[in-house]
């Protein structure tokens, strides 16, 4: 009997549940080891909960793929439920009349008090929410292999002047100074570290945010195109098409002494199981100590005629801003979380290091969002800075030349 009374009982959820329950597709690019980690933590939650995760990962690191896929699919009217897409295109997807309004969620978890105001505005399009964030990157990170600098006799530079000097001594050495992938957005994501570090906070924001022309045509400007060429003198002759986590490996494995990447890395180094302060350091990007390129990533969801799939949406984007997948997540990935309340007890000491640069340069106004990274300006302005930085990094492209053709890309597409 008693055997009866639950089988009737499980059979009462089950059909409750499958009559609510939805199959949601997400599109994201999460497909390094660490990403997919990061990800798993997500599909887990959602299943859970009853709903039902279909993968759609695109692998190219940033998004650049998978934003090709998503644009040939919603113009083929066949868009993913839910999509990684961040920055502007949020707003110009809403536009376009894609996006679903994220509101009615928003409200019940207070979405305008758990998020800081600057984070959340990236996620609404005309005072609604259309995108749920789900972490906070920070782009002028150094990773370094402490070994390698010992074995070298090289001191961890602070400054453009001192990484001359210890890549040179590690090149000397035997090893990579630099770990380099050869992708666009690779080789733009050490450009924009690099403008931050020589031209400071106020001058990166009026070139790579406010699009100053002045500042695009700048000595200043020249000078960040020369260092850019002299870090790309420590690179190796195999880093063209090299996936930014393969360069990341080469620097846990003591090939490499140094990569510039945001801190995804971290999740790299995670999943190799290497220790921080033993195996690899995370130090700031020369010159960047205090201030605080910020990258992060959301899903919009795109809008939808089932009802139950609306459900399984909402729920997807409520479980992204609970504490547990903010926490998860983030530790996996090498991020900080984008709630506000958070406890920072599980969270390492890298990722310490970051809520408190976070802070301070919220308050120094050093609190700055990444271009390469689809946060500053739209998409077609960020595809020219680009490919001018592209061109020039794989072509003897003099830097006057470079800089005089950044500020006529721009102008074309403003
Ligand atoms: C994303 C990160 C991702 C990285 C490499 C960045 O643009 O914001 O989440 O790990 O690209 O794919």
């Amino acid at each position: 009997m008693r055997n009866f009374k639950s089988m009737i009982t499980a059979l009462f959820l089950f059909s409750v549940l499958s009559l609510h329950s939805a199959e949601i597709e997400v599109l994201h690019w999460w497909t390094s080891g660490g990403e997919a980690k990061s990800v798993g933590a997500l599909k887990t939650m959602l299943e859970k909960s009853g709903h039902k995760w279909k993968d759609s990962s695109i692998a190219g690191g940033n998004g650049v793929n998978a934003m090709t896929v998503l644009k040939s699919r919603a113009v083929a009217g066949n868009p993913p439920a839910a999509a990684q897409i961040k920055g502007p295109s949020i707003q110009e997807w809403a536009e376009l009349g894609f996006l679903a309004n994220l509101n009615k969620v928003a409200k019940a978890n207070k979405w305008d008090k758990v998020l800081p105001k600057r984070f959340a505005d990236h996620m609404k399009y005309k005072g609604k929410y259309v995108a749920v964030p789900v972490n906070v990157h920070r782009i002028n990170w150094m990773w370094v292999n402490p070994a390698v600098f010992k074995k070298a006799g090289a001191k961890i530079p602070t400054t453009w002047k001192e990484f001359e000097v210890a890549a040179k001594k590690i090149k000397k050495a035997g090893f990579i100074p630099v770990a380099a992938g050869g992708q666009p957005w690779q080789e733009a994501t050490v450009f924009e570290t690099i403008v931050l570090g020589v031209g400071g906070a106020k001058f990166y924001k009026k070139a790579l945010v406010d699009l100053d022309m002045k500042a695009l045509k700048s000595k200043t400007m020249k000078k960040a195109f020369d260092t850019l060429r002299m870090v790309k003198s420590y690179t190796d002759k195999n880093a063209p098409g090299r996936d930014w986590n393969l360069a990341t490996a080469m620097v846990y494995k003591g090939e490499a002494a140094m990569q510039f990447m945001g801190d995804w890395a971290k999740g790299e180094f995670k999943v190799a199981g290497k220790k921080i302060g033993v195996d690899y350091l995370a130090v700031d990007a020369p010159q960047t100590a205090g201030a605080y390129l910020y990258n992060i990533d959301s899903f919009a969801m795109f809008k939808q005629k089932s009802n139950a799939k609306t459900k399984a949406q909402n729920k997807l984007a409520q479980l992204v801003l609970s504490d547990k997948f903010q926490t998860i997540f983030n530790n996996r990935k090498g991020s900080v979380p984008v709630k506000l309340g958070v406890s920072k007890m599980p969270f390492d000491d890298i990722a310490l290091r970051s809520m408190d640069a976070l802070n301070s340069a919220a308050y120094t106004k050093e609190l700055l969002p990444s271009m390469a990274h689809q946060m500053s300006v739209n998409d077609a302005i960020k595809g020219a800075i680009v490919d001018v930085v592209t061109e020039f990094y794989n072509s003897k492209m003099s830097s006057s030349k470079a800089v005089k053709k950044l500020a006529s890309s721009v102008k074309a597409e403003m």
